[in-house]
């Protein structure tokens, strides 16, 4: 056996001495030893230089700060019902689903979790994957997929501001052979001047509330133009499902578009499902293609048990109680009009999303670990995670914060702002 390895590894060709930075013309910088990975040190400390470093910070169970920066919009993810629901789902199925679901792992759950989300969702069907990323590439590539009669791939038309994930999406479309068209976000009339020229089976994408500031676009105007072209509109629902439209159904139902032929819906079960994984919703047709022809549908292993027992349990709370989604967006516009009232500059939520605007990332990073150490949790975003270049703290409303909750966090955001 060791003779095998050394025989097919061959020596080492780089020099093995630390990575020290020698200045190296004509690269504007500096050029590291030529060991693999060496680079990744420059690269590292080019971001630390210009305060974007990024570092996981583990939670521990019994942190009893006040957390804005999770999705948990609705609370619901250390509720009992979607605790217990996952424990016995993980009993009765096992801690993984075991393969992929067309091959083992495809359990009476899956389908139950589909059947109920597509109910909930007015959509003919639904199809649940192991995240909501997973659940956009399957969308926006099968969509987008060449036609195997020959129809040429179609033209997307994609929201500048679009999650990372619709980008990625969008992208691997485009190395199959699609047209990628940005238009400016929110901006129908962009859109209309991106599809100008489409052809057959073309593509609007869009967030239905955008991650960052939480605003939720023109959905009616979006689909009146995505129709004018010919399009189908495609929407990640991501922040709506649980949040907006009646007894947050979702931003589909808001705009009326429950059950179009011409709409998909993807959604993540990890926000206020307080679960993990994602669906797309839509047309059974629809459906039916991304089981067969989706690669992260067919080459992923299936959605763990445990998060689709959570996910259903979750829904089920949120059909008795849909008074949640009042109370969350309630209390973003509470915690907006307070900061606002404080002399910060804040975006205007239409769902769960507040956004403070911080004057540069290191005073994001101060701020966000200043109100931490006050016993707030808020999130901090800086590039490339804000689409317009600008650092700020990303507050979550959930629906479990009381109105004097959210009067202390305004406090202790306004009273450690920066300078
Ligand atoms: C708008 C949007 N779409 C998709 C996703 C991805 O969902 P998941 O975390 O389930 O992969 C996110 C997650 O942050 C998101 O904000």
């Amino acid at each position: 056996m060791e003779r095998l390895a050394n025989a097919t590894v061959p020596p080492r060709p780089w020099p093995l001495r630390a990575a020290s930075p020698t200045r190296a013309a004509g690269t504007g910088g500096e050029r590291w030893s030529n060991a693999p990975f060496a680079w990744l040190d420059g690269a590292a400390r080019r971001r630390a230089e210009a305060g974007l470093t990024r570092r996981t910070v583990p939670r521990t169970a019994c942190d009893d700060r006040l957390d804005l920066a999770g999705n948990d919009y609705l609370g619901l993810m250390l509720h009992p019902k979607v605790v217990g629901a996952a424990a016995e789902a993980a009993h009765v199925w096992g801690a993984g689903a075991g393969g992929s679901r067309l091959v083992t792992g495809d359990t009476e759950l899956h389908g139950e979790l589909e059947r109920e989300l597509a109910d909930f969702y007015g959509a003919e069907a639904a199809l649940v994957f192991s995240s909501g990323y997973a659940a956009n590439l399957a969308m926006v590539t099968a969509l987008a997929a060449p036609d195997p009669d020959g129809d040429p791939a179609p033209l997307i038309a994609s929201d500048r501001h679009n999650h990372a994930s619709l980008i990625d999406a969008a992208r691997l479309a485009k190395a199959a052979g699609a047209r990628v068209a940005l238009f400016d976000h929110a901006d129908p009339d962009s859109a209309g001047k991106a599809l100008v020229g489409s052809r057959d089976r073309s593509l609007v994408l869009s967030d239905t509330v955008f991650s960052v500031d939480g605003d939720l676009t023109d959905i009616p105007a979006l689909a009146r133009t995505a129709r004018e072209h010919g399009a189908a509109l495609l929407l990640d629902d991501a922040h709506g499902l649980g949040v907006v439209g009646p007894g947050g159904r979702g931003a589909a139902a808001l705009a009326g578009l429950c059950g179009a032929e011409d709409v998909v819906v993807s959604v993540t079960l990890s926000k206020s499902l307080g679960s993990q994984g994602g669906a797309v919703l839509g047309p059974r047709r629809v459906v039916r293609h991304l089981v067969e022809t989706a690669r992260t549908f067919v080459f992923d292993t299936g959605l763990a048990p445990a998060a689709a027992g959570a996910a259903l349990a979750a829904l089920r709370v949120l059909r008795e109680e849909p008074e949640r989604a009042d109370t969350v967006r309630a209390r973003a516009l509470g915690l907006a009009e307070g900061l606002r009232a404080r002399g910060l500059e804040v975006s205007t939520p239409d769902a769960a999303v507040v956004s403070v605007m911080a004057p540069s990332p290191e005073e994001a990073v101060a701020w966000r670990g200043a109100c931490l150490e006050a016993g707030v949790r808020v999130g901090c975003f800086r590039p490339p995670s804000v689409p317009d270049g600008r650092s700020r703290l990303r507050l979550t409303a959930r629906a479990t914060l009381t109105e004097a909750q959210v009067r202390h966090v305004v406090d202790v955001i306004a009273t450690n702002r920066p300078g």
